[in-house]
């Protein structure tokens, strides 16, 4: 190897390691190659997009928005994707989570919602909504109705949800305010606190007022992001969502956060990377390892990501979707949905 070209390729070594198990990486290095990016559809209004689901077969996505009770679908592979309004939930006036249960294809799906208010909802007003999505006649767009809704009346936000690996009828869902997993039972409709962790709660940050905010089980864990904190970890977990051990911080951001600087939902793909969506422009990467590094968005990235709220791995696995608020201030523009390639090979 060429002097110059050693000692870079040691610097670039050194620094590997330094990210890996020194300080926790501040502000990650842009990609150098950006991942092929598509704008699928871009509210005109102020619709902030919240969370989305990629529905197993048709690929069609259901989306749900702080701005209103309705669940929407968008057929992303559309000529021209344009939202539809598949349901209203109850009374509720924004819906936050999204969780399929049983097994792929059933189309049984888990909503969270109430009433809207700010970083929260309204006392008494959150529930799962238990919604059947199918769509009535082959090949044409999901129709929904709303089979039934689980009232949690001991909470003011329900955030990311996900299915029990080993009971897939129950959810657990992310109260950021308490720093807490709720647990609801689906079939016995039985609402219960798995359990609370300093590791979920908000952190006495006034600047970002919410803890755990997306949360996924992946075999013996529930991996989880901490907006307020600022972290990325994972806590074990047995097969009926209790903790069995201590919370692992996998990666934190350097600095302190905000509400234009903070974890929002996230997914993993087949080979255990977390896509992360970082307020206000970015999606990062986190190794299982816990190295992060940037992914997509940032300044001047073209399309501008507006606010990221979450990320679904598309059916095929080569793709992730990532859903906006717009500008995150319930202004227009509205939030996007955009879909970006990403590497499968582990
Ligand atoms: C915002 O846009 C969505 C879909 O484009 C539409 O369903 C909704 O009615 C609009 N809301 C307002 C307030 O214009
Ligand atoms: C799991 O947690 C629930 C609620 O805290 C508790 O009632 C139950 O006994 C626990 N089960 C096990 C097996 O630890
Ligand atoms: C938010 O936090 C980031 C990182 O700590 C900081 O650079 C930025 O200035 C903060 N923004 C506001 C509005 O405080």
């Amino acid at each position: 190897m060429h002097r110059q070209a050693r000692v870079r390729f040691l610097l670039a070594v050194l620094l590997a390691v330094i990210t890996r198990h020194g300080e926790p990486a501040a502000a990650a290095p842009w990609p150098l190659t950006p991942p092929r990016a598509k704008l699928v559809y871009a509210f005109p209004n102020d619709t902030f997009i919240e969370n989305l689901h990629v529905l197993p077969r048709s690929g069609h996505i259901l989306l749900t928005t702080l701005s209103s009770g309705r669940l929407l679908s968008i057929d992303p592979d559309a000529a021209n994707p344009s939202p539809r309004a598949l349901a209203q939930l109850g009374t509720a006036t924004g819906l936050t989570g999204i969780a399929e249960l049983g097994r792929p294809g059933l189309g049984v799906y888990a909503v969270t919602g109430g009433t809207h208010a700010g970083f929260r909802f309204a006392p008494g007003s959150m529930a799962v909504f238990v919604v059947l999505v199918v769509p009535l006649r082959p090949n044409h767009p999901p129709s929904a109705v709303v089979v039934s809704s689980i009232p949690f009346p001991d909470t003011t936000m329900m955030n990311g949800l996900a299915p029990l690996v080993d009971d897939p009828f129950t959810v657990l869902s992310a109260d950021s305010l308490q720093g807490r997993i709720l647990r609801i039972n689906t079939v016995t409709r039985v609402a219960d606190v798995a359990f609370a962790d300093a590791a979920l709660s908000p952190g006495g940050n006034p600047a970002m007022p919410l803890g755990i905010n997306g949360l996924r089980v992946v075999g013996d864990y529930l991996y989880f992001t901490n907006s307020g904190q600022g972290t990325y970890g994972r806590v074990p977990i047995d097969r009926l969502g209790n903790k069995t051990g201590n919370a692992q911080i996998l990666a934190t951001l350097g600095s302190s956060t905000n509400l234009t600087f903070a974890f929002d939902d996230f997914n993993l793909d087949r080979c255990g990377y977390a896509y992360v969506s970082l307020h206000d422009s970015q999606v990062v990467k986190i190794t299982p390892d816990g190295v992060l590094s940037a992914f997509a968005g940032g300044p001047g990235a073209v399309p501008a990501i507006l606010s990221p709220t979450s990320v679904a791995l598309a059916n095929d696995g080569a793709s992730i979707y990532v859903t906006t608020g717009g500008l995150g201030t319930m202004a227009p523009p509205g939030g996007q949905l955009l879909n970006y390639e990403i590497p499968t090979l582990c």
